[in-house]
This record gives structure tokens, sequence and C-alpha cells, in this order.
């Protein structure tokens, strides 16, 4: 962005704040991100009264109508107050809705950087995005608990803490914010899970909520003033995010003294009259619900007072009047809508967060000077994987993928072979030979009954990759039966995939092996089963159809012949392979959840290549931690690189080449296995408790909702909290991160004693020990081991992100304040610190804390 502009931009902002009565108070707000103000500050009491005196220009129906959204990412227009259409987009890694744009390395990567100073420029960038394309609200940032790895979305929120969410939150919407665009922390709140996001009632006790599910949304609007909040999809407690009396009036509006406007997701409301009386202010992506025939009723038969819908409009009104959208036009032609700057700041996040996961005997970094041939294998090395799927989905204008950008880096002399290594999923469907024919018998019912029309197609091939479809409205079933034949003993693959709102089952010789449940989005599905040659299996697949059509896809390899020829023939002749495993935008996105293994056929080749060439780097794109139990042990080093952003195969080459320190840290723990996380047993709905949700909408049938019930009775057991509370270990610690150099912690100060409530300062230092220039994330974690309530053995309060030359020490000072000895008692309903003995933890991980000292709290 030039000078001049940003200037410009400040300008209007200050001018509209400048010499009022408020202005110093504003100025905290906008001239320092970092400040802890308890509450948003009040715009100035000039902006207040102008924005009142345009609500009292308009009927009730103009009012109405501003409290539904239109076109599916607009606000509507009333040229009569010379108000615009204000304009969304999407979001968590690039300002996606209005064409190619650049896809940064956001969400859990960005959490990965444990860098706020990144997580502003990151903002800004997406800011100036956002203006590039006249969009006023930019819909992120997204900051879910990661509470278990499979949540579909993981990727587009950022980590399992609620102090390290927060302290990336503020400063990234500072930086959206101060381009003059609008950002919307998301999903309010609780949905950690993308299973039946629409119905699922979470349930949860309010020490939790406050402790774990509410920190980073209380930055967001305390710290980062944000100017949206989104509704999530589910319910809580009972009752929808979007009329959820509790989150959005008394927490959000009341306790918190949000000012801005409350959003819902898109179709996310469920009853106009309460989401009216509790507090959403704008009903996304159309007024289904706060409609003019309903709230119109309702205002004339009290049910809702015309002052509650004033609320929301001059909610509104504020941000217009606070970003000039009323006197500017949004879309801001001196900034560009591809740049390279913009590619420096998505190059920037991707090099801050890929993650060294292992690294024997030093395999990285490579040696430029000799390394001849380099072979290229698995289905993320090209085409780039830049974000996981779903309403982020970015579409960049110059994806490099990890194949052209180890190309690229190592120039014409090395040999740079690739191969994807496995079949495309369709190649699997019609290439399986089903022995004894196969019989596809559709029933006119749901229940495979009755009588059936049969086909002997030679294959299962009808898998469509598209989401959505016609409803089917008649009742059908198919069912396909076919004997497989084991042309050679090995291990076995069984692939089965269909479409959103589809069900399915595959048995194996009558034992049940997948099951898809018929919820939002699907991924492909798989088994592995053990045959000796000339075994034959029976495969029955029961599908029921959710959309008009037949969209399911089956079929059976051998693990060893799925892996590609020319993949081992050039792992055999490379000095190195880089193997790229991980997601994409359909095994991994929003809508669904994703698997804790690897796709279908990833386990296998890391195996089959690791076989041939021992020197094998594995790097990893995904949005959190997954199986590696099959291979880890086989190969010398593991990368983690999140979803990296466009810029991703620069970054990764750079950081296995050594031109760059891996400077990320996990986000997350990492887990041996799903069964293993501590959420695992309180992630899924309890069996047999649905209950109903009668849906009433304006000139429609009357809808039965099924609603789900997930409690929440890990309670504060979520991550590291649980693995450092009982003494047992994940696979890779939160925190945790391999580094080319090493760094080492000494002279932790801490006073020996404090007043309750004060702020404590911490000081250490940390040295670079090793020879090459690197990044250390310092982290102090604190323990209240005299706490009158059951704490988790220790709680991050506290980061920094330390840049150090070979050899250098820096002193680091972090001031822990109240909140970071405080706990929430469920008696008082308020936060509340225990006198008696903490103990500040300062190291590089949540389990690697070489220094630590008492603290004596009166
Ligand atoms: C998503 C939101 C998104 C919205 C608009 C919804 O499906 O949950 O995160 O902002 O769509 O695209």
């Amino acid at each position: 962005m030039k000078n001049s502009t940003k200037a410009s931009i400040q300008s209007i902002v200050h001018a509209q704040l400048a010499g009022l009565a408020v202005g110093v108070l504003a100025c905290l707000f906008w001239c320092s991100g970092n400040s802890v103000a308890q509450a948003p500050s009040p715009d100035s009491p000039a902006i207040e009264a102008k924005a009142k005196a345009m609500v009292a220009k308009l009927t009730l129906d103009q009012k109405i109508k501003l409290i539904g959204g239109v076109d599916s990412m607009f606000t509507n227009d009333i040229p009569a107050i010379n108000l615009p259409r204000l304009k969304m987009s999407d979001a968590s890694v690039g300002v996606r809705t209005w064409g190619p744009t650049t896809a940064y390395a956001g969400g859990a990567a960005l959490a990965a950087t444990w860098d706020r100073e990144f997580a502003k420029e990151l903002g800004e960038a997406l800011g100036r995005d956002a203006r590039a394309r006249g969009v006023n609200f930019l819909l992120g940032p997204g900051v879910n608990i990661a509470k278990a790895p499979v949540n579909g979305r993981n990727f587009e929120y950022l980590s399992e803490d609620p102090y390290l969410n927060g302290a990336l939150v503020a400063p990234y919407i500072e930086g959206v914010q101060s381009q003059g665009v609008s950002a919307t922390v998301k999903h309010y709140a609780l949905n950690n899970e993308e299973y039946n996001r629409h119905n699922v009632d979470v349930t949860a006790d309010e020490r939790t909520i406050r402790e774990l599910y509410l920190p980073a949304f209380e930055a967001a609007v305390k710290q980062g003033h944000v100017d949206a909040v989104m509704d999530s999809y589910n319910l809580i407690n009972g009752s929808h995010a979007t009329q959820n009396e509790f989150l959005n009036l008394k927490v959000l509006k009341g306790k918190w003294g949000f000012l801005g406007v409350l959003m819902s997701d898109w179709d996310a409301t469920y009853d106009g009259v309460a989401a009216a009386n509790n507090g959403l202010d704008l009903e996304m992506p159309s007024p289904r619900f706060m409609n003019q025939q309903t709230l119109s009723t309702a205002v004339k038969n009290g049910t809702v007072k015309e002052a509650t819908i004033d609320d929301k409009v001059l909610r509104l009104f504020r941000l217009a009047l606070r970003y000039g959208w009323l006197d500017r036009p949004q879309l801001d032609t001196t900034q560009s809508t591809y740049s390279i700057a913009d590619r420096e700041v998505a190059l920037k996040g991707a090099l801050k967060s890929i993650t060294l996961l292992k690294n024997e005997g030093h395999t990285l970094p490579l040696d430029q000077s000799k390394v001849k041939t380099i072979a290229i294998i698995g289905p993320d090395a090209w085409p780039a994987v830049t974000g996981g799927g779903g309403s982020s989905e970015a579409a960049s204008f110059a994806p490099i993928s990890i194949v052209t950008g180890i190309g690229n880096l190592v120039g014409p002399d090395v040999h740079v072979l690739y191969a994807r290594g496995l079949p495309e999923m369709g190649d699997v469907f019609w290439q399986t030979h089903w022995e004894k024919g196969l019989t596809e018998s559709t029933y006119q019912n749901k229940t495979f009954s009755g009588a059936a029309e049969t086909a002997t197609p030679q294959n299962i091939n009808n898998y469509k990759q598209e989401w959505w479809g016609p409803e089917d409205k008649t009742p059908r079933s198919i069912r396909y039966s076919a004997s497989f034949e084991a042309p050679k003993t090995g291990k076995y693959l069984v692939l089965a995939a269909a479409s959103e709102s589809d069900h399915f089952t595959v048995s194996v010789d009558g034992k049940q092996v997948i099951e898809q449940a018929q919820v939002e989005g699907q991924h492909p599905e798989s088994a592995t089963v053990d045959m000796s040659a000339g075994q034959t299996i029976k495969v029955v697949a029961d599908y029921l159809p959710g959309f008009v059509g037949n969209r399911f896809g089956l079929g059976v390899v051998n693990e060893e012949d799925m892996i590609a020829a020319d993949a081992k023939k050039f792992a055999s002749v490379a000095d190195v392979v880089i193997l790229a495993v991980g997601f994409n935008t359909t095994t991994e996105s929003e809508g669904f959840d994703r698997s804790f293994t690897l796709p279908w056929g990833q386990d296998a080749l890391v195996e089959a290549i690791a076989a041939v060439n021992p020197h094998t780097v594995v790097t990893f794109i995904g949005g959190g931690g997954f199986d590696t139990r099959r291979w880890l042990d086989k190969v010398p080093a593991l990368v983690h690189a999140w979803y990296p952003g466009q810029e991703g195969g620069t970054a990764i080459a750079q950081v296995l080449f050594g031109k760059h320190d891996p400077e990320g840290r996990l986000p997350v723990s990492f887990d041996r296995s799903w069964q293993d996380d501590p959420s695992y047993a309180f992630y899924y709905p309890i069996k047999g408790a649905d209950t109903k949700l009668h849906v009433m909408e304006n000139n429609h049938p009357a809808v039965d909702y099924d609603i789900p019930h997930v409690k929440y009775d890990d309670k504060l057991m979520v991550g590291y909290r649980y693995w450092t509370t009982t003494g047992k270990h994940p696979l890779f610690p939160f925190g945790f991160g391999l580094s080319y150099t090493t760094f080492s912690f000494s002279n932790l100060n801490v006073p020996a004693t404090a007043t309750s409530g004060s702020t404590v300062p911490v000081s250490f230092d940390v040295t670079n020990s090793g020879a090459t220039e690197g990044a250390e994330v310092a982290q102090i974690y604190v323990s209240d081991p005299s706490s009158k309530a059951k704490r988790p053995e220790r709680e991050l309060k506290g980061f920094e992100k330390v840049q150090l030359a070979p050899g250098e020490t820096k002193h680091v000072t972090i001031s822990l304040d109240a909140r970071a000895f405080s706990y929430w008692d469920e008696t008082k309903h308020d936060w509340t610190i225990d006198p008696g003995k903490f103990i500040v933890l300062v190291g590089d991980s949540s389990e690697n804390t070489p220094l630590h000292a008492d603290l004596t709290v009166n």
C-alpha cells in the first residue's frame, strides 16, 4: 500500500474522532492495538448523534430491511440517507469472494508463527486486498478452539489455546481495521466441529466456556476492538447461537460492552423474534426469519420493541460513519488487486509457520552442493495446495507448488523428478475388476427392501465432487453386491466416496468396514483388508442418495500395486526424496470433519517410498495433527507445513535447503491416534439422545430438525491441559518445533511475592547457542498448585518470538496480568484469584520448561 493512501485512510478515521470529547479514549483504541482496555471505547458523541439522527429518519420497514442481507454477500442500501450496499467477503486465508486473490498462510498456520507482529501485517494485507475489491466486511478471523484434530475447519481457526488465539487475533483485527475495513470475528461460539454443524447442541458448563471457548472472542472485542462478530450455526446449552441470550446479550453486548454488529452465519437463524430479542443485528445472507412479515407484526403486537430494531440499525450506522462508508467509495483503486507486496506477506507467513517435527541425523537442511537428483513425490507436491476447502477457499493468482518451489530454488544443475505416486480416485473406481460381476439393485424405498430394479454395470464409478444438488424427494436406496478376488497376497484398500447428504456403508464378508453418515459434506472413506492370493471377498455397499442422481464410487486396489512405478523408480535414483502428503480442499474442508489418518493410500505411499530410499523427508500439508504410526520410525525427517498459502512451495524449498530456519511451533498437541485425543470420547453426539426442534418459516412448511447433543465433559482437559495434568504425553507437545540451531534459557527473574490483581513482570534470557540464525518462541506457563478449584496443571500465559543471531542473547520481559493467575469462579460467576503459591515456568513447549520460579500471591 502506498503511504499516501495509508495516511488518507488514517486521516479519515482520525478526522472523525479528532477534537471530540472521547478523543483520547478513541486514540487509545486506534493508535495502540495492544491496548488492554477493558471494553471498547464508544464512538465520538458526534458519530453517535449522527447515527441516531439517521435512524430517526427511517420507517420501521426501512429499518427491518437493513437487518437482513441481500444477494448473498451484501447489506441493503437506503439511497435516501446515502447509505450504500455494504459488501462482504470471506476471509480466513485471503479476500476470496470476488475473484482471484492472494492466498496467505492463515488460520492454523498463522497460529504456528506465534508472531503478533506478523498477525498485524497479515491483517493489514487482508485489509488492503479488501479495499482493492470494495469490501466493507471481511468475514474473519475464525478463532474457535482447535479442540479435536478432526474438525474440518481447524485450518481456518488458530490454536488449541485461548491465550495464544487472543494474542494473535487482536493485532490481526487491528491490521484489517486500520485499512477502513471491518473485521468479523467468528464463529461465536463453541463451534468446534463440522459434524452436523447446523444442528448439534453443545452442552458445556460456564467455567469451561469462559476459560477455554470465549477468551479469544473477548480479546477480539476488548483488545482488538472488532467491528463485527458472527454467530455460529450450532446450539449452545439448548439454544441456537443466533438467539442465545447468554452469549449474545449477557456476555458479548453486556459484560464485554460490544458496540458493533452481531451477524448470523449464513442461514444460521431459526426464529426471527427470538433472534431479534436476543442480540442478533443482521441476518445473513437473507432475511428468512428477521423479515418484514415477522418483525413488523412483532413490533405491532409488542413482542419485539422498535427500540430493539433501532439499536441494530444504529450499530451498522456507527461503523458506516466511523469508516466514512457514506462519504467515500470503499473500492480503493490506488490499491493493487495483485501485488508483489502481498506475495511477500504470503511468503513471510509460510516461512514463519513451517514446523520441523523430526530431524534425525541432521537430515535437514539439505546441502545444495551435494544434492544432484531430487525426487518430489506425492499428491500434495503439485498442484499447489494453498488452503483447505469451503468458504475460505481462495483462488490465488500465482500459487507455487512444492515441485516448482524446489525446482526454482535448486536451479538447472539439479535433476528434479516428480511423480504423483498414487492414482486418482476415479482410476481406482473404474479399474477395479469385480471378479464375479457386479449387481446394482435399486429399491423404491430407503430400506433396501422389496422388489428391486437390477443392473450389472462393470464398475461403480459415479462419484462427483460437487457438494450440492437438487434434493431427492423420491425414496430410493441402492445396493451394490460384488466379489473381488485377490490377484496376490497383500494389503488391499477398499475405497468409497459419495457426495454431501448421501449415506453409505460398505461391508466385507458381512462385516461393516466403512460408514459415512448423512451429514453436511463428505470426504472419501477407506479401509484396509489383508488378503492372500486367490482369496475372494464379498463386498456389499448400501447407498442412500440424498440428491437426485447417483454420486457413489467404490473400488478395491492392492496397496503395493497402487504405488506408481515411476515414483518408486525416481525414489531409487534420487539423493533425497521429498514426499508431499496431506490433505487438500476435498479432504479437509468446511462442511465435514476430516479423518485423522492421512487420506487414502498415502500411508502406503510413504512406506513404499521410504523402503526404496531411506533418505526420505515427509512434508505434510494440513490443518493439524494426523496419524503417523505406520511410518514415522521409517523416515528421518517430518516437516509440518500447515496450509502455506500461495507461496508455500517457495517457503518449503527455502526451509528444506536451510535458507530459512524452521521457526514454526505447534499451536496444537499432536496426537498419536484419534482415540488418544482427550476430546475423543466427548466429540460425537450422545447416541439415542437426539431431540426435535420445530422451526416455522414464513410461507414454508414447518420443519422438525433432529438435534443431536454433544456434551463437553472433557471440560478444561483439552489439548496440552490434559497431557500435562495427567502426566501422559502426546506424540509432539503443544509449542514444540525443532530448529537448525539450538537455544537455551537462563536467568529467570520473577518477584517472590505479588499483590493479587497486580501485574507481575517476568524476565529471562534466551540464547542462540548454535551456529546459525534462528527464531525461538519463549513460552511462559503458569501453575496454580494451591488453588481451591481443580485447575489444569499449567496454562500458557505469555510468549515472545525472539530472533537471534548465532551466539546472541536477548533479555525478554513479559508482564503477566491478573488474568494470568485467575480462573472462573462458578459461584461468584466471575474471574477470581486464589492467593497462595503459583509457579511460573519458562521454556520452548508445554512439556519442556527448564526454568521455573515460585511466586506467592497475597
Ligand atoms: C461459513 C462462514 C462464511 C459464510 C459466508 C458459511 O458457510 O460458515 O464462515 O463466512 O458461509 O461465506
